[in-house]
């Protein structure tokens, strides 16, 4: 064989890369990553700030609209106290040191969560962190934080009860979309392609009902380690899936 058509060959096996619109990330696996070290937990969730920078990149780098990171669930609340003050401070460095980054890339960050239980000063902060980057029309950056995927269909449950009690709605009018609206998430396309890194593959309460027909991909590495070849690697995977929806016909992811 040719060295050319040896080239050829293995650009033919290369999927086109398709950019997904949304890509939700599970950034899972700080504590291990830190245990293999011999570090503290802390210092697995220091490397993670820093491999969520590095995505952020990747995403504008590479067209992706919609970035959602899960950095914290409404279980999260079961681990030791300080575990919980270190990564809830971990978020405020993150806002004081990358705000005016985010803002010159063009980055409009949202919060998505349960703000029950916050403390008003980090409640500030992320009103603080929405208001300031709210016109910029680059990536959307979603942080779940403090959020769980049933919490947030019961919320919505509490919001379409008290229209339907104030006589604003009438039961048969309530659609997908009336759900939808009243999602954290509201306005923003469900998730193409959610990562899942560490080896676990599960959802742990991620984006429940956005993730009715996203396309699920678990790596192995730890999140501190997931760089831009896993990056490539993933979205090559993403490429050759085939999307149906139910039907018979692939659609382009
Ligand atoms: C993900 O890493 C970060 C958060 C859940 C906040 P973990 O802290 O879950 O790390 P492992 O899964 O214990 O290794
Ligand atoms: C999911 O990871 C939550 C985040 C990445 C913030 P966990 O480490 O909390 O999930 P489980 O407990 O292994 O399912
Ligand atoms: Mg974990």
């Amino acid at each position: 064989m040719s060295s050319d058509s040896a080239i050829t060959a293995e650009t033919a096996q290369r999927p086109r890369l398709r950019i997904p619109a949304h890509i939700g990330m599970i950034m899972d696996g700080n504590g291990r990553w830190a245990k293999a070290r011999g570090k503290l937990r802390t210092e697995g969730h220091i490397e993670g700030v820093k491999a969520l920078r590095n995505l952020v990149e990747l995403c504008i780098n590479y067209g992706v609209a919609n970035l959602t990171v899960f950095s914290f669930s409404s279980e999260n609340w079961t681990r030791p106290r300080d575990e919980i003050a270190f990564i809830f401070n971990l978020l405020r460095r993150f806002v004081a040191s990358d705000l005016q980054k985010l803002i010159r890339n063009n980055v409009k960050v949202r919060i998505i969560g349960s703000r029950t239980g916050l403390e008003p000063s980090l409640t500030r902060l992320i009103d603080d962190v929405e208001a300031k980057t709210a016109t910029n029309t680059g990536l959307t950056l979603i942080v779940a934080f403090n959020y769980g995927g049933k919490a947030e269909i019961t919320d919505a449950t509490r919001l379409i009860a008290r229209e339907v009690a104030a006589g604003r709605l009438n039961p048969d009018d309530i659609t997908e979309a009336t759900v939808e609206r009243a999602l954290y998430t509201h306005g923003i396309p469900d998730p193409d392609l959610i990562i899942r890194t560490s080896g676990e593959q599960r959802i742990s309460n991620f984006l429940l009902w956005q993730a009715a027909y996203s396309e699920f991909v678990f790596v192995d590495e730890y999140w501190p380690d997931f760089d831009e070849a896993s990056f490539l690697r993933v979205l090559e995977t993403f490429s050759l899936r085939d999307r149906r929806y139910g039907g018979i016909e692939a659609k382009t992811p």
